[in-house]
């Protein structure tokens, strides 16, 4: 196994919100990355899948808990040592034309970044976002486009263009295929794998398609509001046992299931965040729920080796 070079360690984000109320986005969140990696965070809407990540880019910082990239605890990072401690992890968000300058022609979008650090001259923006589209396999006279003149897909590989350009360690992908047609969607994950394959680039990979991480995820998170209920190697996926990974699971749409059989939907809503019962977040939606999950939060414990989850009643394998 690879070393971690990311560790979330007990992360907790609170919003105040009105009534002198708090709103638990995420709950003592742990997990680790490690090189070369990529980790999928799943969940539903709602869940802290972003705030969890704006935690990790350190663009919010925590209400308690630390986040340590090489040991070192980058919550507590300020000033210089905070804008340098940004080049180690880049991010590609859900709608690149929002993050874009509609300006802006691509070869100044994706340099910019460069320019910022004073890393290239202005006379080397153009041969430098030729490279760089070339390895997002764009051709290179897409460098005097602007946004609006290329589809979504190319939009997507400018934007991971974009965060390839400071070489860092870590790419963080919010719901970054979430918005593109299926097929698209495809092309893109294949290119972040062949990147992944050429320059050791670790991801942490945000979505709530279980079916799309279970392609291409080394290691599954799987979130329920704010909190961290299951974690598991993406090979050992089908052994998850916690109920709602399981429900996750089973609502995934097969190509090869009969053309009339039942897909199984989770019962019931998620409860307000404001508002989240004592004991198990997942109670009111769970079918294995007992006395105890009314009353005791089960613990985020590891159930077998490389395998945490939190729940009282695991299920059989
Ligand atoms: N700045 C904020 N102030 C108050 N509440 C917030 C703030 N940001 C997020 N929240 C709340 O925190 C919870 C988690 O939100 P978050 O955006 O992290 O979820 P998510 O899993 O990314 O959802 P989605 O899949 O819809 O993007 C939600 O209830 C959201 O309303
Ligand atoms: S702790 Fe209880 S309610 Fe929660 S997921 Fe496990 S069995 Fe279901
Ligand atoms: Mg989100």
């Amino acid at each position: 196994m690879s070393e971690i070079i990311l560790r979330v360690e007990n992360v907790t984000k609170k919003f105040p919100v009105a009534n002198k109320k708090f709103l638990t986005a995420c709950d003592d969140i742990s997990f680790n990355v490690r090189r070369g990696e990529t980790v999928a965070i799943v969940g539903e809407s709602g869940c802290g899948k972003t705030t969890l990540l704006k935690a990790i880019m350190n663009m919010q910082k925590p209400t308690s808990g630390k986040i340590f990239f090489h040991g070192v605890d980058i919550t507590q990072l300020t000033g210089e040592d905070k804008r340098q401690n940004y080049r180690n992890i880049q991010m590609v968000f859900q709608d690149p034309t929002a993050a874009f300058n509609p300006k802006m022609r691509i070869k100044d979008i994706i340099c910019e970044p460069l320019l910022n650090f004073d890393l290239i001259k202005k006379s080397e923006v153009e041969n430098k976002a030729r490279a760089l589209l070339a390895q997002v396999d764009l051709p290179p006279d897409f460098v005097n486009r602007y946004p609006h003149n290329m589809s979504g897909g190319q939009r997507q590989r400018v934007a991971i263009a974009r965060a390839l350009a400071l070489e860092p360690e870590i790419i963080a992908c919010d719901e970054a295929t979430s918005a593109l047609d299926v097929s698209v969607q495809d092309t893109i994950i294949k290119l972040l794998v062949k990147l992944q394959k050429e320059k050791g680039v670790t991801y942490i990979f945000i979505c709530h398609d279980m079916a799309l991480v279970n392609l291409f995820a080394h290691r599954i998170c799987v979130m329920y509001l704010g909190n961290m209920m299951e974690q598991i190697d993406g090979d050992k996926l089908d052994g998850a046992r916690h109920p709602y990974t399981r429900a996750l699971l089973k609502a995934v749409f097969s190509t090869e299931q009969e053309k009339n059989q039942y897909i199984e939907i989770l019962p019931g809503d998620i409860p307000s965040p404001l508002d989240i019962p004592a004991g198990c977040p997942f109670q009111n939606r769970c079918l294995h729920c007992q006395e105890i999950c009314k009353q005791k939060k089960p613990a985020f414990h590891e159930l077998e080796q490389n395998h945490f989850i939190a729940c009282h009643f695991p299920l059989e394998n």
